[in-house]
Order: C-alpha cells, then sequence, then structure tokens
C-alpha cells in the first residue's frame, strides 16, 4: 500500500497507507483521524444527521455499510442496522452472516427482511420473471424495503454505504448521457418528503480504498465478493475509467464528484420533473406511488408465483442499471 521509509503526515511515524490525492501519508491512528474528519465534514456540510435523529444504516455485509454504521456509532448516533436478504444463493448467505456478526459483537441491533421468507421470491427469479436486468429489480426492491423499515420502524434518517467512487460512477454515467433527470436528484442528501424517510450517503467524501483500508485498521470482518450478477455492470467499467484518469491525476475523481455537488446541482434544482408529481398511497401497501399500485408490488405479484431461477442462470448476464 505505501512504500517502507514513508511517513505520516501528521506524526512523521511509519505510514500504512499512502493517499496521492491528498499528496499524504498517514500512520493507522491520522488516517482514522482523516477519515472520521471527511465524515463529519460531509455530514455537517450536507446537515445529514442531527444528535437527536433515529438513524438506520442499511448494511449489506461489504466494506462500504459496515465502516459508516461503525463510524456513526464512534461519532456518538444511535444507529440500527437493517439487512436485507436478497436470495442471491451464497453470495446472500454470506453477506448476511458477516452483517451479523458485526451487529453481534458490538451489540447493535440489525433488523432483517427476507425477500424469500417475507414475499416469497429472491433478485434472480424477480429479474427472470420481470425480465429486467438483476440489477435493476434488485435496486427497485432495496429501496422499496429501505423505505418501508425507516417509515415502519420510526427512524428519521435512512444512512446507506454510497462512496466517493460509487457517485463518481454515477455522475460519470449521468453526465454521458445528459440526464438532466437523474442529475438533478443526484445529491448526498434527499430530505424526507411524499411519505419517503430522509435518505443520506456520510461517505461521498471517502473512496471504495479508503473504506476498506478503514474496515482493515479497525478489523472489521467483511465480505469482499462482489455480487456474482454484477459483472458487465456499467458502472464498474465507468470506475475503471475514473481510476484510470485518477493514477495520472490524482484528486480529479473527488473534484470531478464534490465539484458538481457545490457548483452544478445548485443550478439544477427545480429540474427534475419527480420533483412536481403527485404521488398517492399504493392501493396494496401504502407506499408513496404515481400509479394505483406500486412497482414494488407489480414486482411481488410477477415474480413470487414464478418458479425460482437459481442465481447461476443470470450470473453471467447481470447487467447494471441504477
Ligand atoms: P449497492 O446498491 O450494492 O451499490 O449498495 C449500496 C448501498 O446499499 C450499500 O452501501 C448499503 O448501504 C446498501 N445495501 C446494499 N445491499 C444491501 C442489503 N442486502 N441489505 C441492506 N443494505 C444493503
Ligand atoms: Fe443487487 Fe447484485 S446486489 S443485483
Ligand atoms: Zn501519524
Ligand atoms: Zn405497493
Amino acid at each position: 500500500m505505501v512504500a517502507a521509509a514513508s511517513k505520516c503526515r501528521t506524526c512523521r511515524g511509519p505510514a500504512i497507507i499512502d493517499l496521492p490525492r491528498h499528496n499524504a501519508n498517514f500512520c493507522a491512528e491520522h488516517f482514522i483521524e482523516m477519515c472520521r474528519r471527511q465524515v463529519v465534514k460531509a455530514i455537517a456540510q450536507f446537515a445529514m444527521l442531527g444528535p437527536d435523529d433515529r438513524v438506520l444504516v442499511a448494511v449489506s455485509g461489504g466494506k462500504d455499510s459496515l465502516a459508516v454504521w461503525d463510524m456513526l456509532i464512534d461519532l456518538g448516533y444511535q444507529a440500527d442496522g437493517l439487512y436485507v436478504g436478497l436470495g442471491i444463493g451464497d453470495y446472500s448467505e454470506t453477506s448476511g452472516g458477516y452483517a451479523r456478526r458485526f451487529a453481534i459483537e458490538r451489540g447493535l441491533r440489525l433488523l432483517e427482511v427476507d425477500l424469500r421468507d417475507d414475499y416469497g421470491f429472491d433478485v434472480p427469479t424477480a429479474a427472470a420473471a420481470s425480465r429486467r436486468a438483476p440489477c435493476s429489480s434488485c435496486g427497485l426492491t432495496k429501496r422499496h424495503l429501505f423505505d418501508k423499515a425507516a417509515v415502519d420502524g420510526g427512524y428519521t434518517v435512512l444512512v446507506t454505504g454510497h462512496n466517493l467512487d460509487d457517485e463518481a460512477a454515477v455522475l460519470f454515467g449521468n453526465t454521458l448521457r445528459w440526464d438532466v433527470e437523474y442529475l438533478a436528484r443526484q445529491l448526498p442528501v434527499l430530505e424526507a418528503r411524499h411519505g419517503f424517510p430522509k435518505k443520506v450517503k456520510p461517505l461521498v467524501r471517502l473512496t471504495e480504498r479508503e473504506t476498506a483500508a478503514w474496515c482493515i485498521v479497525r478489523g472489521i470482518d467483511y465480505l469482499v465478493d462482489e455480487c456474482p450478477m454484477a459483472s458487465g455492470n456499467r458502472h464498474l467499467s465507468y470506475k475503471e475509467v475514473l481510476n484510470t484518469i485518477e493514477a495520472s491525476s490524482p484528486g480529479s475523481k473527488a473534484s470531478f464528484y464534490l465539484n458538481f455537488v457545490d457548483n452544478m446541482a445548485p443550478l439544477l434544482v427545480g429540474k427534475s420533473l419527480s420533483d412536481g408529481l403527485q404521488l398517492s398511497g399504493c392501493s396494496n401497501c401504502g407506499a408513496p406511488t404515481t400509479g394505483s399500485v406500486c412497482s414494488f408490488c407489480h414486482l411481488v405479484e410477477t415474480a413470487s408465483s414464478h418458479v425460482p431461477v437459481p442465481v447461476e442462470l443470470l450470473a453471467k448476464k447481470g447487467r447494471g442499471s441504477r
């Protein structure tokens, strides 16, 4: 990770990580301090959380969501976790184990929803039944279940582990298409509205290399494997492109995303068509929707009557959308 003789920028002790975008190396202690500073800064700049908020962190068992849960607890927030079992074969079995162990070891509360047990289907079956790309049915399902768990549980804020690489890759895709509708909504905070909970992304100032290093330094065991259905996801290729640019011009990724949020996003306020949409309660589940039945209830109806599809059948076909 770092040349043997490198010294920490803060204490001049031996460094464990080099961060070219900060033009600095850090020892474990000061690396942790730098990450905490970035998260505190994001929370303050975008008014993400207050001391009285009841926080629900969506945790997948991967590095980002476990790191953000750890950081929020460390910063003194009251934060419970939410794990959604998506039924993606061994991948889901294993990821649930990481989330549960993290919660048990720290005495934290983890809520769980299981798609197969609670709704009678899983993501591979939903993808086949709806003829959507797996990541698309998966994203729709996660958004619905995160919102529902937050609202039903009386939580005031829902946190996800999206990091700088995730947000920059999505921004890159939206910019390639000049998709104003998505660009106007690509913010690190979405305020509560129309029955949706407030949603925040406290890791937008940290890269995935940094969240992985946070977990290693803090002794957090996380699932390293990527979702088997994500291969071919176009955001993975956008991440590669951005990493190539970052390697020759450190800091580009952060400028691309953070300057968008500071300089461009304010110009797009009010440009999202969804701001003016009239929403009413889904006639089946009550969730806010533009139609009479929400997309998730449509998916439940289509997928729960479909014969279960094993993940292996779809794993190689996974194409992304978000
Ligand atoms: P992804 O959509 O896989 O890029 O994940 C983005 C964020 O969604 C993660 O950082 C988590 O906060 C959350 N998340 C993803 N998968 C799950 C899951 N199975 N259960 C709960 N939260 C999840
Ligand atoms: Fe949703 Fe892979 S985690 S399709
Ligand atoms: Zn140091
Ligand atoms: Zn519904």
